[in-house]
């Protein structure tokens, strides 16, 4: 339990798992948490970790990867720093050149960087922080890919960070929604188009999970609990199980698997909330 008063499923974060990912080399964006708990990102990173692959942690803040560096070191695994804006064209191919360079090949790619964007509708939303959201949310997607695929055929498997925004309406910014959505098509279009050189493209969409991003908009325990009882599950999501969707659609478990979105919500994508609908008895034939 936590201070909400809702069961949250975590796990610990040492020890290793399995080796199932010894040799590989994973890079994952937004691999920090904006403080000191456990990011989707953050989570990522460490899981892969523990399955023993060498991550590369990439983020344009380095001080958000310190904690991510430590948990990485405590599993006696040397994780790689890179502090990069993921969105900007010549940094992500001096980025991929520089790990291939350092390690020679890139296995996994875990695009999870994404920011919230402005509130607001179509109406009133302002243009240049819909660029900007749109940017953050899709384009660092596709320019990691553009420059890390080429190393990757043969075999590889990419994971993209959706949302359940992207799958339903209802989010306050209707760029993140967009942003989401569009990422939704862009893994099917991926996983159409390199699964013949063995390149697997799939995407998590998180529900209402609680993050150091959530906190920064001023999450309290009240409303920490409303998110958890959205959901038929009724308890709060972590990083770690966004973390371990990843690691299942990174690892050779899902070999057989691309161009999917797998919800992790808690079951929020497949409830109608009953408190809206009108209420049916049924009085039987
Ligand atoms: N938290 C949720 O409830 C939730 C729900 C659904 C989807 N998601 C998605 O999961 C992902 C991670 O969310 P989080 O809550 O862990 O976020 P977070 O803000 O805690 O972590 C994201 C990290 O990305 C970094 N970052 C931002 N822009 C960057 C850029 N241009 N280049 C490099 N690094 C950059 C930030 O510095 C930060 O350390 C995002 O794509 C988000 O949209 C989150």
């Amino acid at each position: 339990m936590n201070p909400t008063g809702v069961t949250v499923h975590s796990e610990s974060e040492r020890g290793m798992l399995d080796d199932r990912l010894s040799g590989k080399v994973a890079v994952i964006s937004g691999a920090g948490s904006r403080g000191p708990g456990i990011g989707i990102g953050r989570a990522c990173a460490v899981r892969l970790a523990r399955s023993g692959a060498h991550v590369v942690l990439v983020d344009n803040v380095g001080a958000n990867l310190e904690g991510t560096v430590q948990m990485c070191a405590s599993l006696g695994v040397n994780a790689s720093v890179v502090v990069a804006d993921v969105a900007d064209d010549s940094t992500c191919r001096s980025l991929a050149a520089d790990v291939l360079e350092q390690h020679g090949r890139v296995d996994i790619l875990v695009n999870n960087v994404g920011v919230t964007g402005p509130a607001g509708s179509v109406v009133d939303i302002d243009l240049d922080a819909w660029r900007t959201c749109l940017r953050v949310n899709i384009d660092s997607v596709l320019l990691l890919s553009r420059y890390l695929i080429p190393a990757m055929a043969g075999s590889g498997a990419i994971v993209n960070m959706a949302s359940v925004a992207g799958l339903r309406g209802g989010h306050p910014s209707v760029a993140y929604s967009a942003s989401k959505g569009a990422l939704l098509s862009l893994t099917q279009a991926m996983a159409a188009m390199h699964g013949p050189d063995g390149i697997r493209v799939n995407a998590v969409a998180p529900g209402l999970v609680h993050t150091p991003m959530m906190d920064a908009q001023g999450l309290d325990a009240h409303v920490r609990r409303l998110r958890a009882e959205a959901a038929p599950l009724r308890t709060e999501g972590t990083g770690w199980d966004v973390a371990e969707e990843v690691r299942y659609l990174a690892g050779p478990e899902s070999r057989w698997t691309t161009g999917i979105v797998l919800p992790v919500d808690a079951g929020l994508t497949s409830a109608i909330d009953p408190g809206r609908a009108p209420t049916v008895t049924a009085k039987g034939n």
